[in-house]
């Protein structure tokens, strides 16, 4: 989206903007839903029927690996009553139950049965599938989208052989954390971001991808992707970014907001700035 004037993200940005919902709400809808936003490493979804969910961005999603050893990722809303299929981060099954009146689906989210009190009227109607996202896997990572965004996203160089994830459940906001991980960043064959989810990080044979899942407006999930070594050797640095992204979270709510400090940090404020215009134009 291209705009006339230069736009400025501390006149934009609110305190709020980074504590309330009302601005994850704006997100959602203008940012969330037009972009490919990353689920996953696709080593997380080694063996059929391995899953992961989250909601991501507003999006509450799960991926899994079917059958035929295709990665889907699907709306994780039951086709009965619209609620969630899958109630646990990432686990192993041969199919999926609904836990509320007992719908199933099979791996590829087909609808597969349903105790007779509930049961729908046309069993073979293709609308009690559940919802199938566009998908796509690059170098590694399995994207999806709500949308339709131009270009699918492009990670450069395959990343060197997976080596695990740590998961980081971290009490703030997106924002918080992507600022974070860009802070003082240039853009080098070292250093990338992909708007607007993911860092990736390389040294030697190691690649190290930050992939941030806002997961509601005050809960940030953070998975540290490790390729080429053990994701273990990687648990001290992710509970050094919890603390810190808690600590930032706290002057973001005491009114500080984050300065421009880097070239990454402040493309990503520009576009967030954009966001906000869209969100306000469309609201
Ligand atoms: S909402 Fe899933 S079976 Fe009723």
């Amino acid at each position: 989206m291209a705009f006339g004037f230069q736009l400025s993200y501390t006149k934009l940005m609110k305190p709020e903007d980074y504590s309330g919902a009302e601005a994850f709400q704006v997100e959602k809808r203008s940012m969330f839903a037009a972009e490919w936003l990353p689920l996953c490493a696709e080593g997380q979804l080694a063996r059929t029927g391995d899953f992961v969910s989250a909601s991501v961005g507003g999006w509450s999603v799960f991926g899994v690996r079917d059958g035929e050893g295709a990665v889907r990722i699907l709306r994780n809303a039951c086709r009965h009553q619209n609620m969630p299929v899958v109630n646990t981060p990432s686990g192993h099954c041969e199919s999926f139950r609904c836990r509320f009146h007992g719908w199933t689906y099979d791996l590829q989210g087909r609808f597969l049965s349903a105790p007779p009190p509930v049961a729908p009227k046309d069993p073979g109607s293709p609308d009690l599938h559940l919802a199938s996202l566009a998908t796509t896997l690059t170098a590694g990572m399995a994207f999806f989208t709500i949308g339709s965004p131009a270009a699918a996203p492009d990670l450069g160089q395959p990343f060197p052989v997976y080596g695990g994830t740590l998961t980081t459940e971290i009490a703030c906001n997106w924002k918080v954390c992507v600022e974070h991980l860009l802070a003082e960043h240039v853009p080098s064959p070292d250093f990338a971001w992909h708007w607007p989810l993911l860092t990736v990080r390389r040294a030697g044979a190691l690649a190290i991808v930050e992939q941030v899942v806002p997961h509601t407006f005050l809960r940030t999930r953070l998975f540290t992707h490790v390729f080429g070594g053990a994701a273990d050797d990687h648990q001290q640095a992710a509970a050094t970014i919890k603390h810190v992204c808690e600590c930032l979270q706290a002057d973001r709510a005491a009114g500080a907001l984050a300065a421009d400090d880097g070239a990454l940090i402040a493309d990503f404020h520009r576009r967030l700035a954009e966001v906000y215009v869209h969100g306000a134009a469309t609201g």
